[in-house]
């Protein structure tokens, strides 16, 4: 099976939100990254809505035909929002109010109480839950104890080790995979993942289901355009080594 391309979508809010105008129009982009390839739309509503808005979700919702992912930490208003816009999967992601970006998995032990209730919520409404979570094959089995469909491995550390020994960055990943197919849980990474390291980690990786990509694929959308860069990152994607 083919590993699906979603397209993150926050790095468009934000150029949109910077005018106070609707240019460019999210729904309308959305629909276009369909148009142009992306088997799937991701965004992350959080909390000071710098990027996409809360509002943007049903609109969101009610256009993407492939699958509609809305990631975030699980914050009341938040779960409120994913209950009523139901979009076909949730990520769940711990980070701060603060964060810049995502830049940890869950401790899916210690959060074992507040993730199984959270994850049953969602489920109740047949949304499938996928956690943010580091390759450890100990949070791996609190994942799958929590209830969690998915787990969507955190892959900065991999870009950041990318240049530098690409074999030992991957290895983690590739034993972590394993294991999560032993156990039935299914796999989506994301978070710098770009042109250059996305090749290697999806032939490397096995049952990958699902990248999520938004920050490298919109910036190098501004030199050569969206369509042809959704063309490049599903040729990266796949392409054998
Ligand atoms: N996955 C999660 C959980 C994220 O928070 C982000 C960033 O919003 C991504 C994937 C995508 O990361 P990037 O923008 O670096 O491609």
């Amino acid at each position: 099976m083919a590993v699906r391309l979603s397209v993150n979508l926050n790095k468009v809010a934000l150029i949109r939100n910077a005018r106070g105008s609707n240019h460019p129009n999210l729904i309308q982009f959305a629909k276009d990254c369909e148009e142009f390839g992306a088997q799937g739309i991701t965004v992350h509503p959080r909390p000071d809505e710098r990027h996409v808005r809360y509002a943007d979700l049903q609109p969101l919702k009610d256009v993407v035909k492939t699958e509609f992912n809305i990631e975030g930490n699980p914050t009341p208003k938040f779960i409120d929002h994913v209950l009523k816009v139901k979009p076909h999967q949730v990520t769940l992601v711990p980070d701060a109010p603060d964060a810049l970006t995502s830049d940890a998995g869950w401790d899916t032990i210690k959060n074992k109480e507040f993730l199984s209730d959270v994850i049953a919520q969602f489920k109740n409404e047949g949304i499938r839950v996928s956690l943010f979570i580091d390759p450890d094959n100990d949070l791996i089995s609190g994942a799958k104890e929590v209830g969690a469909d998915r787990i969507e491995f955190y892959t900065g550390p991999y870009a950041d080790q990318y240049l530098e020994d690409r074999e030992k960055a991957i290895k983690p990943f590739i034993a972590a995979a394993k294991y999560c197919h032993t156990i039935g849980l299914d796999i989506n990474a994301g978070h710098d993942l770009n042109l250059d390291n996305l090749n290697f980690f999806c032939s490397e990786v096995p049952y990958l289901k699902e990248v999520s990509i938004g920050h490298a694929l919109i910036s190098d959308a501004l030199y050569y355009g969206v369509s042809n860069v959704i063309a490049m990152y599903l040729y990266q994607i796949n392409k054998t080594r």
